[in-house]
């Protein structure tokens, strides 16, 4: 596996690849890899010729009492990760190959990025639209492999690529859960172990709307209902949003008439945590 730290030797890669036929898998991080991240590689090796995965801690996408500085970073870790699962290719920019000096352009893709998560986090999706297309001009993949888990990350960066005409294939993949329902997520490890045993009534949640859409219930006030006492009798309080939404557009649903997703960030202890399944 290569290490590529500028943005001109990682276009001579990409280039270098095309030349020879290559089709080219990319999965943008931030690093502190896990079996989810792992599961992405796997589905790039399958489906294409050569993988990059980028990790960059992008600090335009954290507000200014977010977790950016504590957020976890342990290079050799994932490094080791990466190269075992064969990956071919690490991009491991600086701030400055990703925004050079005098950067000026913001990518926004609005009103979605303003709407769930972007309420809570202004600017958010702003740092992530942005730094993704960074990342996708300069990696120049055919397909780029996001997690569903931020169902409204890939929903937005869907848009993006369609808007702009970015020539890359967006794949969404499955959540990959701990054996007891728990989405990974690299934020987990702040979990203290009564958050983490509380955090077990997020997935709960989700399936309890699930279950309750597969015997019958079409109305998304009462699945949210459903979902939001099984939160709240776990003692899960603070919920920032538990939303029925089109999986498609994510505009509001009243009645379930075409595929929907529930979607849901709480704060467990000090924790942000976002989870969603999909009502198809
Ligand atoms: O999902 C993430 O890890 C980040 O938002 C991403 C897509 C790598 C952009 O920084």
């Amino acid at each position: 596996m290569v290490t590529l730290t500028d943005r001109a030797a990682m276009h001579a890669w990409s280039r270098e690849q095309r030349k020879r036929g290559k089709r080219i898998g990319f999965i943008p991080t931030m690093g502190a890899l896990h079996a989810g991240h792992l599961h992405l590689v796997k589905q790039s090796l399958a489906q294409t010729d050569c993988t990059v995965v980028s990790i960059f801690v992008n600090p335009s996408q954290f507000g200014p009492k977010e977790d950016f500085d504590r957020y976890p970073r342990v290079l050799e870790a994932d490094r080791e990760m990466l190269a075992q699962a064969g990956c071919h290719a690490l991009f491991h920019p600086d701030v400055t190959a990703v925004y050079p000096e005098g950067f000026q352009t913001t990518v926004a893709v609005e009103p979605l990025g303003s709407d769930l998560c972007g309420r809570e986090r202004p600017g958010h999706f702003q740092g992530v639209a942005t730094v993704v297309s960074v990342l996708l001009n300069l990696v120049q993949p055919d397909r780029a492999f996001f997690g569903l888990k931020d169902y409204q990350q890939f929903v937005i960066i869907r848009r993006l690529v369609h808007d702009l005409s970015m020539d890359v294939e967006i794949i969404g993949v499955p959540t990959v859960r701990e054996t007891d329902g728990l989405a990974m997520s690299s934020r987990n490890r702040y979990l203290t172990d009564e958050d983490r045993r509380r955090a077990v009534a997020i997935h709960g949640a989700m399936v309890a709307a699930k279950t309750a859409f597969e015997a019958g219930e079409k109305g998304a006030a009462r699945l949210e209902a459903i979902a939001r006492r099984i939160l709240i009798d776990a003692g899960i309080h603070r919920i920032q949003y538990l939303a029925v939404r089109s999986a498609d557009t994510l505009m509001p649903v009243k009645v379930i008439t075409a595929q929907s997703v529930v979607l849901t960030a709480v704060k467990v202890g000090t924790t942000r945590l976002i989870d969603n399944v999909l009502l198809t």
